[in-house]
């Protein structure tokens, strides 16, 4: 019998959506990101877009990382990652607000853009006013020769591949990979890194696309038997705290995008402050809770949701018992250092937003009113 393939079945290769595919892609993905760059038996990170304009990262006021959605997501954690490693004071803004608020830039002002697509229109007005201003800017694209790319002064490419499913995956985990590196190297040149940590570090984030793949095989049938229980929610709260709260804003945006059920992110400590009026037996909570990163305060966070019977879905580390023994569903991940540790805990989250999505009936690669790059304001 012939097999008639499309194109397009062909370019899935053997997966129901794009998006499943990027997902499952991540531990090449993030290796290609780091393929050239990360050198570990030489202790170094090559990388020429900062060594070349060293000087201006060194001398630099402050860095002001501008992005939209997803990728504003990842600057976030960019600005944990470069304020702790490299001590440079760092400003994440939407591109929107930034381009309409006139903001103070000066010729000592580095800026990051950070795009996928690289086309979208509020990052490349805003970037355009910085540079206006003298702001020297460096781009984090993915897709090679796009209008932002082309305006930057110097700049990283992710080298994830096409991303085809609208909701970003492969891109925001190469995201997180080059911040790591940029973060690192800056920290290791400017002395506010010591060797011994730097060495550390580096032989970590090396290790990251094999334990992306461990996550990917350990979680990803028990993510689906999760999701399944999960349909009919019209509410989710995602919390995380330190470098893992922007991966809980990240988490609620792909559940949003793409299965259409109301998601909110917040720093867990927030919940005291709001959200945690919300809570009742019908409202289930991912909670983000490696065991290195304000584990104790996260114990507290979940006590307090369980004594109002909220539905506690964690993503804890291998081994993990307090969280564990509260929740009522646990995902367990592997250990890694915890500026890393939003690399690995987005994989599983990208997965139940994904098979939400996907039991819906959703259209899970082109969601309805999105586009995969927004180049209208
Ligand atoms: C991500 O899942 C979204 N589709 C969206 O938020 C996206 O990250 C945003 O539009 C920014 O796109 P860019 O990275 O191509 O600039």
């Amino acid at each position: 019998q012939k097999l008639k393939l499309s194109l397009e079945q062909i370019e899935k290769s053997g997966y129901e959506h794009f998006m499943l595919k990027e997902i499952f892609e991540q531990p090449k993905s993030v290796h290609d990101t780091m393929r050239g760059r990360l050198l570990v038996d030489e202790g170094v990170i090559k990388m020429a877009g900062i060594w070349d304009h060293i000087e201006r990262f060194k001398n630099a006021n402050r860095i002001i990382i501008i992005a939209c959605g997803t990728s504003w997501h990842a600057g976030l954690i960019g600005e944990y990652l470069i304020e702790e490693y490299a001590r440079i004071p760092v400003e994440v803004e939407y591109a929107s607000e930034f381009r309409y608020r006139n903001p103070i830039i000066t010729d000592k002002d580095v800026v990051i853009a950070i795009s996928q697509s690289g086309e979208t229109a509020d990052t490349m007005a805003a970037l355009k006013l910085a540079k206006e201003r003298g702001a020297f800017i460096y781009g984090i694209c993915n897709v090679v020769d796009s209008s932002i790319a082309r305006i930057t002064d110097a700049g990283s490419y992710t080298h994830a591949g096409p991303e085809i499913g609208v909701a970003s995956t492969k891109a925001f985990t190469a995201q997180l990979t080059i911040l790591s590196l940029i973060a690192l190297k800056l920290g290791k040149h400017n002395g506010n890194l010591g060797n011994a940590e730097f060495m550390s570090l580096i032989a970590e984030l090396d290790a990251i696309p094999k334990k992306i793949e461990d996550v990917l095989s350990s979680t990803h049938e028990l993510v689906q038997n999760i999701a399944k229980d999960f349909v009919n929610a019209t509410n989710f709260l995602y919390l995380g705290r330190g470098y893992n709260y922007p991966a809980a804003l990240e988490g609620a945006l792909k559940l949003k995008e793409i299965s259409y059920i109301h998601a909110e992110g917040y720093p867990a400590a927030e919940m005291k402050h709001g959200p945690i009026a919300l809570i009742d037996e019908n409202m289930p909570i991912v909670i983000i809770a490696p065991k290195k990163g304000h584990y104790d305060k996260i114990v507290s966070n979940v006590q307090e949701i369980k004594a109002r019977k909220g539905k506690v879905i964690s993503v804890v580390n291998i081994g993990d018992t307090q969280v564990s023994e509260m929740s009522d569903y646990v995902i367990e991940i592997p250990e890694t250092s915890e500026c890393f540790s939003p690399i690995i805990a987005s994989v599983p989250l990208q997965l139940l937003a994904y098979y939400i999505a996907v039991y819906r009936g959703a259209n899970v690669d082109q969601p309805r009113n999105l586009a995969k790059s927004v180049t209208v304001e």
